[in-house]
C-alpha cells in the first residue's frame, strides 16, 4: 500500500465513521410535517403512509411491506410515535386517531 495512504488511513476511517454516525443520528430525528385533516384512518394512511408503504401495504423498494406480516397494534403505535431509522415520527397522530391508524395497519384494512 502507498505509505502516504497508510499514514492517513486511520483518519480516513475515523472521518467515515463520523459521517455514518451523523447520517444515522440525522435519520433518527426526522419528523413528519404531515397535518391530519380527518380522523378517518384510511385517509390518513393513504395521505401519510402509502407513499412509502404502498396503498395496499405492499411496500416499495426499501420500505417494508405491512400487509404480509402480523404487526401488533401496540407496536404500530410505537413506530408511528417514535419513527424508525428511515421512517419519520408522527407525533401529530395522537389519542383516538393514533389508535385507529394503528388498528387499520395491524388489521390490514387497506381496502377500506
Ligand atoms: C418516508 C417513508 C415512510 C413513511 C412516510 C412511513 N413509513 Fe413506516 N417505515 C418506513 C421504513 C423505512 C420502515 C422500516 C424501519 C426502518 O427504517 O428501520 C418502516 C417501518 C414501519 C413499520 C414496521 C414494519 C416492520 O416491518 O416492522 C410500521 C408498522 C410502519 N412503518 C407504519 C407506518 C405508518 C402507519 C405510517 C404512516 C403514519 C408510516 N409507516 C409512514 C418508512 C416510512
Amino acid at each position: 500500500m502507498n505509505p502516504k495512504i497508510k499514514k492517513w488511513l486511520p483518519f480516513i476511517i475515523l472521518i467515515l465513521i463520523i459521517i455514518v454516525t451523523a447520517f444515522y443520528l440525522f435519520l433518527n430525528t426526522l419528523k413528519s410535517t404531515y397535518v391530519p385533516t380527518t380522523d378517518n384512518p384510511g385517509q390518513i394512511y393513504r395521505e401519510a403512509c402509502s407513499g412509502c408503504h404502498g396503498v395496499q401495504g405492499e411496500g416499495k423498494g426499501l420500505f417494508p411491506n405491512l400487509a404480509d406480516q402480523t404487526i401488533e397494534a401496540a407496536h404500530v403505535r410505537e413506530i408511528i410515535k417514535s419513527g424508525a431509522l428511515m421512517m419519520p415520527s408522527f407525533e401529530q397522530l395522537q389519542g383516538d386517531t393514533l389508535n385507529k391508524v394503528a388498528e387499520y395497519v395491524s388489521q390490514h384494512k387497506f381496502s377500506e
